[in-house]
């Protein structure tokens, strides 16, 4: 179960990545073109939101099947920066990344003026990619 979470959560990740940079990109298209925030918009939006959703969910029961996950959490692991990264930062951190992005897609469907629904795809993607970025355990993934 642990094998098979792990690579699901690895490739995954790719999808997210291109997920998020493409509702990325085309949310700054529009805002940058002017451009009215159609369906096929909304429906681009999604493809950061869906893949971010499901990765939280294999991410949070590899949390607990994992030897680097919960299993992990002391005190002394606290001391070591690779350890803190996979027990502690990298969880929370996606966390907070997958809140923004789900605020960015509620906010854009809300929102009634085009350029603003943009914005908020632009700026909470954008934010929680940067997170994403930062806090990928780079030393494992991808593959080695
Ligand atoms: C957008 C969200 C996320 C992305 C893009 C992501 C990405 C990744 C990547 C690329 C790896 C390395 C995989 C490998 O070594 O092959 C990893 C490992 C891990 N992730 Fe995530 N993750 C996300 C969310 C989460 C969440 C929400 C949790 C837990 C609550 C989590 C828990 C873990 C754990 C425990 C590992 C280490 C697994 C192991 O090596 O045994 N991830 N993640």
């Amino acid at each position: 179960m642990y094998t098979g979470l792990l690579h699901s959560h690895s490739y995954l990740a790719y999808l997210v990545l291109l997920g998020l940079l493409i509702s990325f990109g085309n949310a700054l298209a529009g805002l940058f073109g002017n451009k009215p925030f159609s369906d096929k918009d909304r429906k681009l939006s999604l493809l950061g939101l869906i893949p971010a959703h499901l990765q939280w969910v294999i991410g949070l029961i590899l949390y607990f099947v994992s030897p680097r996950g919960a299993s992990l959490a002391s005190g002394a692991a606290m001391k070591d920066s690779v350890s803190r990264l996979y027990f502690l930062e990298h969880p929370l951190t996606m966390v907070i990344a997958v809140v923004l992005i789900t605020i960015g897609y509620s906010r854009a469907k809300r929102l009634q003026i085009d350029s603003k629904r943009f914005k908020s795809i632009a700026i909470f993607y954008g934010l929680a990619l940067v997170l994403i970025l930062i806090r990928i355990p780079w030393i494992s993934w991808p593959g080695n």
